[in-house]
């Protein structure tokens, strides 16, 4: 769901009251701030921008140094409408750099999502200009990663502890980009805390004071001290449970769960409480576990490739892209598709091949296809 940027007037962020629907108070302890919100809640009329995008039923996750445009070139042959989401990059990287090296990306890949790292609302509003330019459908803001250089930077999941500076970076990129959307990723928490009410308070301050009505909630806190990030994704225990709730408690809100979940069946439960579904590693790791996707939970009826379609074109991909003399080499790409034979019996030489520096070096395309008839590929895939 994604409501009219547009529509927010300035009352909108002074949480002025209108009589339109409000989240629904739920039996038992309700964070004293979400109760306020009950209140004063100013949701915006619905906007074309709603009707127009398709909905984040599912999305491949941001992963950094994994969710390039390469990769997201494969994703998007495997599934025609998930969501992919680029790597987080850094505001200040796009307005003080070289906007094309971080924005740039294949035509196909729509619907795509910016996700954006930065705690300076001014910094973050010209980064979201530009990424509206270069046709993101979302900008995404991130509140969730807890590496130290990040801490350092004041931003990613320790802005979950300030919500009026998340609400001022929100309302500077959504006003610096009025037609694209706006949206968040954070964690349940942050160190042991392990309530309920910050979480409400969180999002019920980001409901009353900006236009944000996409909520990806990866569904473990993040211990800011002593854990790597690697850690801070595997060790704090997974709730799942307090994100059904703020379901439950802000229904008109697009709730997306995040963290651990990896196959169909996983899916399918999930989304009996949440609107969408985000998937990280196992989508990078297993890209063809997408391969139902769209016909599962979109209803498409057309089927999706096989996987010597969409070797033929990784080959062509590849093919074009270093055709361009654009820096980009073999390795680049076929890094990403190791996983692409994940669970048949001739993966390992798939991966084998694919990684091996000696056959990389001469970056020729036909590798790809090589590597698909040394693993019995049934020659459809043609050079
Ligand atoms: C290599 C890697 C890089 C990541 N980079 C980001 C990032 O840039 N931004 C972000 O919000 N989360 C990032 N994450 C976290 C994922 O988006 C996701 O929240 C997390 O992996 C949990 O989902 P999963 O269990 O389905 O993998 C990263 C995860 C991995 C494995």
């Amino acid at each position: 769901m994604q409501q009219d940027p547009k529509a927010l007037s300035s009352s909108h962020r002074k949480g002025a009251a209108c009589k339109i629907p409000m989240p629904r108070p739920s039996a038992g302890c309700f964070a004293q701030s979400a109760q306020l919100l009950y209140h004063a809640h100013p949701f915006p009329p619905p906007h074309s921008l709603m009707n127009t995008l398709p909905k984040h039923t599912l999305s491949v996750a941001p992963m950094l140094d994994w969710t390039d445009r390469h990769y997201r070139y494969m994703a998007r042959q495997i599934t025609r409408h998930t969501w992919l989401y680029t790597e987080m990059v850094n505001a200040g990287a796009i307005v003080f750099g070289d906007p094309d090296r971080f924005l740039a990306r294949n035509e196909c890949e729509n619907p795509v999502a910016l996700q954006l790292g930065g705690s300076e609302p001014n910094l973050l509003a010209q980064a979201a200009r530009k990424a509206a330019e270069y046709g993101y459908d979302e900008i995404n803001l991130n509140c969730g990663c807890p590496s130290p250089r990040v801490q350092k930077g004041a931003f990613g999941a320790c802005l979950m502890l300030d919500a009026p500076l998340v609400a001022d970076c929100l309302n500077a990129m959504q006003d610096a980009a009025p037609d694209t959307a706006v949206t968040v990723k954070h964690r349940i928490g942050i160190d042991r805390q392990t309530e309920y009410a910050p979480l409400a308070d969180f999002v019920g301050h980001l409901v009353r004071h900006t236009p944000c009505r996409t909520f990806v909630v990866h569904a473990r806190n993040a211990w800011l001290d002593g854990l790597s990030p690697k850690e801070n994704r595997e060790v704090p225990p997974l709730r799942y449970e307090l994100v059904y709730r703020l379901k439950q408690e802000f229904p008109d809100l697009e709730i997306i769960i995040n963290g651990g979940i990896r196959t169909n069946e996983d899916i399918a439960l999930h989304l009996q409480h949440v609107d969408g579904v985000m998937v990280g590693r196992e989508a990078y790791h297993n890209p063809f576990v997408m391969h139902d996707w769209d016909r599962l939970f979109y209803r498409e009826k057309q089927p999706a490739p096989e996987r010597d379609e969409i070797v033929q074109r990784l080959y062509e991909y590849a093919q074009q892209q270093l055709s361009k003399n654009q820096g980009t080499i073999l390795r680049h790409m076929a890094r990403h598709y190791l996983g692409l034979l994940h669970g048949l019996p001739k993966a390992r030489v798939w991966r084998r091949m694919l990684s091996d520096a000696d056959l990389l070096r001469p970056n020729r395309p036909e590798l790809i296809l090589q590597a698909w008839q040394a693993c019995g590929g049934n020659g459809t895939a043609q050079p």
